[in-house]
């Protein structure tokens, strides 16, 4: 009981003290609804062979194409892409 209440405590100050970091799915989605639609859907994402197996490469993917894009995405607006990839087809 003790640990888990201190545990709780400890996530609690770095999500507060961090909210500049928190990824915004919702965010996520429009960004990738106006940017990243034209050459693939979402199917990509989820077919049996997909590339990407982990949020670390996820984010890389993500910032990958950013650049090839050059859409000039912040890191925050990466993140907030691979989160809304992430909650909705990867599930990591
Ligand atoms: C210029 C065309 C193009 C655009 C625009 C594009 N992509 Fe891609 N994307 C590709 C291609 C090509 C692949 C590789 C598909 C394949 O291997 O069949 C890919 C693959 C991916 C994958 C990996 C899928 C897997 O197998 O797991 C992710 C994630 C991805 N893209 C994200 C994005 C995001 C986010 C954006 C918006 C910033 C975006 N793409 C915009 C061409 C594009």
């Amino acid at each position: 009981m003790r640990h888990s209440l201190t545990a709780f405590g400890i996530l609690l100050v770095v999500s507060l003290g961090n909210p500049a970091h928190a990824s915004d799915p919702a965010l996520g989605e429009k960004l990738h609804q106006e940017n990243c639609v034209s050459c693939h859907g979402t199917e990509v994402y989820t077919r049996d062979n997909r590339m990407i197996g982990s949020m670390s490469s996820l984010v890389t993917q993500v910032n990958r194409c950013n650049v090839n894009l050059g859409t000039g995405w912040f890191d925050d607006e990466v993140e907030a892409v691979a989160a809304y990839l992430s909650e909705n087809y990867y599930k990591f």
